[in-house]
């Protein structure tokens, strides 16, 4: 299993004021910040960040939205990094969510679902390559 994963927080909990609580439930859960930036994403970047979504008729929402206000973008280093923190993130839809999930207490509904966690060890380096150089990683 690979040590590193890729979140963002979502534009609607940057909005929210909610960087702090959801970065202080990811530390706590022991996950050590590699890497982070607030970036706010042109179409085009979040367009392509998505491409695997592209067939699927919530795409053009799904752009819009993310590249709607700033994020914040993070790379995690623990080990089973992606596994547990697709745990501590909880499902796609809040509403299905594990009662203490940071969807559970800080998603609005499944599309404006708070936070992003990359879904393999393969997708987690590619999506930490997208958004960040070796020399922002420490
Ligand atoms: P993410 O990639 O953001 O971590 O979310 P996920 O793996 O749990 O879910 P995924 O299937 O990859 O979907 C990516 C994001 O698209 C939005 N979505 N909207 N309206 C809809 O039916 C719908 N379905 C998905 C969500 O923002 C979801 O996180
Ligand atoms: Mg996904």
């Amino acid at each position: 299993m690979g040590n590193i994963t890729f979140t963002m927080i979502k534009p609607e909990a940057v909005e929210a004021g909610n960087i702090g609580a959801i970065l202080q439930r990811i530390e706590t859960a022991g996950f050590r910040v590699m890497a982070m930036k607030k970036i706010h994403l042109s179409p085009q970047r979040a367009g392509e960040f998505y491409a695997i979504h592209s067939e699927r008729p919530f795409y053009s929402e799904l752009v819009e939205y993310m590249s709607g206000g700033p994020i914040v973008a993070a790379i995690l280093e623990k080990e089973n990094a992606v596994t547990d923190f697709r745990k501590l993130i909880g499902a796609t839809n809040p509403a299905e969510a594990e009662p203490g999930t940071i969807r559970a207490e800080f998603a609005e509904n499944l599309s404006k679902n708070a936070i992003h966690g990359s879904d393999s060890d393969e997708n987690a380096i590619i999506e930490s390559d997208f958004h960040f150089t070796k020399e922002e990683r420490y």
